[in-house]
């Protein structure tokens, strides 16, 4: 089984982006043969400047590998690095009608938000249709806002079938983390980058510090049982706390007598003990960005080899070739 998903460099990774996506990548690393890559020209669709594109790249690599990613189990590389997927994509545009991409969320709610509506913003999803069907994948786990992109992906799939002969490419299944909850930001709503509400996987210790005691909360005072529903600090304080302490949280939040403040410190010492090895082998990482780039330029080779026999597959089949 092939397992192929996409990150995109798109700004410093939160827990939100751990719990919801790389964290099962890391899990689903030993369930197959993976395929993991930075979608670095998915991310120019909203990065408009060079220098924050190569950060973000260079962060998400380093972030990834540190929280767990092995080379050795799976293929890591970086989008742009197999040019191939362009040529795929427009392949793919040629049966993908207009109406199709019309109908996305995703484009919707990007120029929502006041993305300026680019074709490349508009094509999106093509361009993500041939990140899976370039490498025959027969798995690709995504979050819930991505399920949409992943039935335009069956659709194209299903059309260069019925068009240019069966077996031109493999149908993709979505592996959507339904169960995987939506992780609250500091002010309650998703935690997203586009929020301005997140708590980074490696924020400084004071700052991320700072952002944890800074969580709204209400006047409910010290001595006084304080309401367990939609806490914020409760939600996360259980990504991060063992069973045990987590119910001790439960039991103070009811039996009153700790103030917010405690509880928060509770939050914060949790969060950073959570992370304290793949913090360490962060550090090392950063120290060592030449072996990280050469992760990604051999992953890239093992890629481009697997993506060549496919392109040329459905060349033929087109009658490209
Ligand atoms: P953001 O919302 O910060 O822009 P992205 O859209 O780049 O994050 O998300 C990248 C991946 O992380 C996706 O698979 C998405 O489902 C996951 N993800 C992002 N935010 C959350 C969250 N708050 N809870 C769970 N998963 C999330
Ligand atoms: N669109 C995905 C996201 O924003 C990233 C992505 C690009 C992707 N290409 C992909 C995910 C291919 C899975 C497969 O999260």
């Amino acid at each position: 089984m092939r397992i192929i998903t996409g990150l995109q460099p798109s700004g410093q990774l939160h827990i939100g982006n751990y719990f919801g996506a790389m964290e099962p990548a890391v899990k689903l690393q030993d369930k197959g043969e993976a395929f993991y890559f930075i979608a670095d020209y998915h991310a120019m669709s909203t990065v408009t400047k060079a220098d924050d594109l190569r950060t973000y790249t260079k962060e998400l690599a380093t972030d990834f590998l540190a929280v767990g990613l092995n080379p050795e189990k799976c293929t890591f590389f970086r989008q742009s690095a197999v040019p191939e997927v362009n040529e795929l994509a427009w392949i793919l545009s040629t049966v993908c009608p207009v109406g199709l991409l019309e109908r996305c969320h995703s484009y919707k709610d990007k120029i929502a938000k006041g993305f300026s509506p680019s074709n490349a913003l508009f094509t999106y999803p093509v361009l993500m249709a041939a990140d899976i069907l370039l490498y025959d994948a027969n798995l690709v786990p995504v979050g819930k806002d991505q399920k949409q992109h992943l039935e335009v992906t069956r659709d194209l799939a299903g059309k260069m079938n019925e068009q240019f002969g069966e077996g031109t490419c493999v149908v993709p299944e979505p592996l959507i983390a339904e169960n995987t909850a939506v992780v609250p930001g500091l002010d309650g709503q998703k935690m997203s980058k586009s929020y301005g509400n997140t708590l980074p996987i490696f924020g400084a210790e004071k700052a991320t510090r700072k952002l944890i005691m800074r969580i709204p909360t209400d006047s409910t005072p010290v001595e006084d049982p304080k309401p367990t529903d939609d806490s914020i600090i409760l939600q996360l304080y259980q990504l991060f706390a063992s069973a045990e302490g987590y119910e001790q949280m439960i039991h103070d939040f009811k039996q009153g007598g700790c103030g917010y403040g405690d509880f928060k410190k509770r939050l914060f010492d949790a969060y950073w003990e959570y992370f304290r090895s793949a913090r360490e082998r962060h550090e090392e990482l950063l120290n060592n960005q030449d072996y990280v780039q050469e992760v990604l330029n051999q992953g890239a080779n093992k890629a481009r080899e697997t993506a060549s026999v496919v392109l040329t597959r459905i060349k033929k089949a087109v009658g490209l070739i």
